[in-house]
């Protein structure tokens, strides 16, 4: 007697299978025939995979849009401008209650492992202890990871050291940075430094905002490569954004992306922000601010999309979809041939994971029951459809079901049948 069986999905490699579960672990994939279940999902005909895993975004910023103004200049820099104006007034009440909001709506949306950053430039460290409160409330369905991030400078803001140590001494999980956003490059290679020895006397992982502008001086990568290789903390350390890339020497690139492969370290290039942001000071050609990613992945890099933000001072859409954002990394990047998209599906689901260090993830007998039944043949439908999450499965209980969205046309002399799914010739 299984608790659920979901019956008949395809898995993103095209096997079709029925899944058992059991414990909130699967316990059967194979024909499950007429085995009983206290609960029988019918996934015929539909993609079944493993929950998408967002490795960057900023929950305690989220939902905050025009808060308390909107941002001009579309800037970055405005951006953490304003987001200091926010911290001032904010409540905790108020920073939980739209994270939640955005849990809700990440769970519809089979969103199931967050890494989320939280600021600890704040006295009070008031949005550290929302979001903790947050990881709490979530556990059952959300895998809520927490970086303690100095948005405004491990050195340059003045307090920032302390309270960031602070905050990990709370119980946030990961070491985050911002490099390129201290006074000079020298104090940016120590905080890289610093940053890394804190995360392997902790035995921590780290994820860095690194190297996030156009300037193709910013090199705190190689920083960041050779402390992980000197700290010992392969496969532990993820860089973010790493824009400057873009911009960089070919030559010097040569050379930096092996050392990347070495390290192990893990790329989180955000393609919906890191377009609308980067290039804003570029008249034409204008810069896409994307970093290497197809160049990163050739060089055997673990490289995931993340979504960075949602409604919030650095950009005004979002809807917590990790397809959106895959759909526009396989745009900016180029990514588009028939393997190439079905990488960036891998991106937002078992790349991340990998980057988050989550255990038990996967669609395989012993893993975690999570997963999500989505209305597409393949990985790539699912992509182009952005589609429709029609079952959410959490720890093997159904967290949330949408209804099938398809047009319903009046043509005389035509069949009925779906207007949204294709196979393509190349299947
Ligand atoms: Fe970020």
């Amino acid at each position: 007697m299984f608790d659920l069986i979901v019956k008949g999905g395809t898995l993103p490699d095209g096997q079709v299978t029925d899944i058992g579960i059991q414990g909130g672990k699967i316990t059967a994939m194979e024909a499950l025939g007429s085995a009983q279940a206290k609960r029988v999902v019918d996934a015929t005909g539909d993609l079944v995979s493993p929950p998408f895993v967002d490795p960057h975004f900023h929950m305690d910023a989220t939902l905050s849009y025009g808060l308390p103004r909107i941002n001009a200049s579309g800037t970055l820099l405005e951006g953490i401008g304003l987001w200091g104006e926010l911290k001032q007034v904010m409540t905790q009440d108020e920073v939980v209650e739209r994270a939640l909001t955005y849990c809700d709506w990440a769970t519809s949306m089979g969103l199931l492992a967050i890494r989320s950053h939280v600021d600890t430039c704040d006295d009070r460290l008031l949005g550290v202890e929302a979001l903790l409160h947050v990881r709490e409330q979530v556990k059952d369905y959300i895998d809520l990871q927490l970086v303690a991030f100095p948005q405004d400078g491990f050195y340059r803001d003045p307090t920032a050291r302390d309270n960031t140590l602070r905050a990990l001494d709370m119980g946030v999980d990961v070491v985050g940075g911002i490099p390129h956003f201290e006074r000079t490059m020298a104090d940016g290679k120590a905080s890289v430094r610093e940053l890394c020895e804190i995360a392997a006397q902790r035995g921590l992982q780290v994820d860095l905002h690194c190297d996030e502008t156009d300037d193709p001086q910013s090199r705190h990568i190689e920083t960041l490569a050779f402390e992980t290789q000197r700290l010992g903390l392969q496969g532990r350390v993820a860089g973010s954004h790493l824009t400057s890339m873009h911009s960089m020497d070919n030559y010097y690139v040569s050379k930096l992306l092996p050392l990347i492969a070495e390290a192990e370290i893990n790329a989180i290039p955000n393609p919906l922000i890191n377009i609308v942001l980067q290039g804003r000071h570029d008249t034409y050609p204008k810069r896409r601010g994307l970093t290497r990613v197809k160049e990163m992945l050739a060089h055997g890099i673990n490289v995931g999309w993340g979504q960075d933000c949602v409604l919030d001072p650095w950009y005004s859409l979002g809807t917590a979809d990790m397809l959106d954002v895959a759909f526009m990394g396989l745009h900016v990047a180029q990514m588009t041939s028939p393997q190439e998209m079905r990488t960036c599906f891998d991106m937002v689901t078992t790349n991340n994971a990998k980057t988050m260090g989550l255990d038990d993830y996967g669609l395989y007998v012993g893993a975690k029951a999570s997963l999500v039944i989505l209305d597409a043949n393949d990985p790539v439908e699912a992509l182009r459809l952005r589609a429709t999450r029609l079952c959410v499965i959490a720890n093997g209980r159904v967290v949330s079901q949408t209804p099938r969205a398809d047009a319903t046309l009046s043509l005389e002399g035509r069949p009925e049948r779906s207007r949204r799914r294709h196979r393509p010739h190349t299947a």
